[in-house]
């Protein structure tokens, strides 16, 4: 009896580990009689599966996911987050030669931005932390010319006005000066490291919001993913798997 709680599981949880959708969308994929296991269509909750038994969605079967696997990984700029480029670039999954199982990235970072980057096959997980409603906290180190202005630095913190409406309010901090060469000419322009903390995730939000107050970003690190920190621990292009603290609480911000 022991054995057999172990083994089974709600249908809407693995529907929801294998990233197929939400565990609520899960539950009405379910009564909408569109989920069906060895063959028997399922259109009431509450029904448990082994972890051989073949469950199809509408038609398509469902792949298990296998056991967990999380890893933060420091990408380089001049690669894609996707696990196929069309192009023949270089994708993030390229550089998890070792993984013993295929890893998707959790949100995106662009081509020409580097820095933390979570990959996993947990796709519920994966699925709540690129949610808006869950607003994981990114902080992003920001190379830009400066100097940057008082009134640019209270804009980008108060919302900045995109094409896509406005940006939440948003910490931003300065780091420091990048010392000028010597052979350097002008005396005011300086290079100036910002820190920015946002909880949306939007397309090339922070190079955006810096654009649209008057200072277009030379380079763009992640150096915070949720309670992920890359730190200076790891190489740019390596990989570490997660902690079982970190996993948790990951997990636990995601309110799972
Ligand atoms: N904002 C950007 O502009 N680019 C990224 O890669 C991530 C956030």
């Amino acid at each position: 009896m022991a054995q057999d709680k172990e083994s089974k599981e709600r249908l809407q949880k693995v529907l929801a580990q294998a990233g197929v959708a939400s565990r609520r969308h899960a539950e009405q994929l379910i009564l909408e009689g569109r989920v069906s296991v060895n063959g028997v269509k399922i259109s009431a909750l509450g029904h448990k599966v082994e972890t051989d038994d073949y469950i199809e969605v509408d038609g398509k079967p469902v792949q298990r996911s296998e056991k967990p696997h999380y890893y933060l990984l420091n990408k380089p700029v001049s690669v894609i987050t996707s696990v196929y480029d069309p192009q023949g670039r270089p994708t993030v999954t390229d550089l998890m030669k070792g993984v013993p199982v295929r890893v998707y990235p959790v949100g995106r970072l662009d081509y020409d931005t580097s820095g933390a980057l979570l990959l996993t096959n947990d796709g519920e997980l994966a699925h709540r932390l690129m949610h808006p409603s869950y607003g994981v906290e990114k902080t992003y180190r920001v190379w830009v010319q400066g100097p940057v202005g008082i009134s640019a630095l209270d804009n980008l913190r108060q919302g900045v006005l995109l094409e896509d409406g406005n940006t939440a309010p948003a910490i931003v901090e300065r780091v420091c000066v990048v010392p000028k060469k010597s052979t350097e000419k002008s005396k005011s322009s300086r290079l100036e490291i910002l820190e920015v903390t946002i909880h949306e995730g939007r397309n090339r939000q922070v190079r955006r919001m810096f654009a649209a107050v008057g200072y277009p970003v030379l380079k763009l690190e992640r150096v915070r993913f949720g309670s992920l920190s890359q730190g200076n621990t790891l190489r740019s292009g390596a990989y570490r798997a997660l902690t079982k603290e970190e996993i948790q609480e990951l997990r636990s911000k995601a309110g799972l």
